[in-house]
């Protein structure tokens, strides 16, 4: 993605989101959060949250077309980036094994898996095109997805 000002999209996150213990605003900054990502990450077609539920992951908060809304940790993009705890930045999902397809205008995908005080599962982008996020890009989301566990 070009021209994407990821410190301006960190300080709205922190100016808009609730900070409180309270579980409810968890929900209800996540809503903010995706239509943050959604307005201004480039080319992307959905974006949002499945959290970690009864040993799933459960759809959250999220910007884009209706998704599946339970995802078993050895199954696709979402359940293996959380199983491992690590980032997937799969440029083309086609040649993902085991990739769920909720939208087939998603050819790109990132997943990035989070630990907060009261909710832990991924945050999920999809890209209408092949090989959207660059390693920086993925840093870059990275620092935020710290920024949002340090809120949730
Ligand atoms: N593609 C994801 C499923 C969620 S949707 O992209 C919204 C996956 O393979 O886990």
């Amino acid at each position: 993605m070009e021209n994407i000002n990821y410190d301006f999209i960190i300080s709205e996150i922190k100016e808009v989101c609730k900070i409180s213990k309270d579980k409810i605003d968890c929900i209800t900054n996540m809503a903010n959060i995706s239509a943050i990502l959604n307005e201004h990450l480039k080319n992307i077609n959905w974006v949002g949250f499945y959290i970690f539920y009864n040993n799933h992951l459960v759809l959250g908060p999220f910007q884009g077309k209706v998704a599946c809304t339970n995802i078993a940790l050895d199954k696709g993009v979402c359940g293996k980036s959380f199983f491992s705890n690590k980032t997937l930045n799969v440029p083309n999902v086609h040649a993902f094994s085991d990739h769920i397809a909720c939208d087939n205008n998603s050819l790109s995908e990132l997943v990035i898996p989070f630990h907060a005080n009261f909710i832990e599962g991924v945050l999920d982008i999809d890209s209408f095109l092949l090989n959207n996020f660059s390693l920086e890009d993925q840093k870059n989301i990275e620092e935020i997805v710290k920024t949002i566990s340090s809120i949730l």
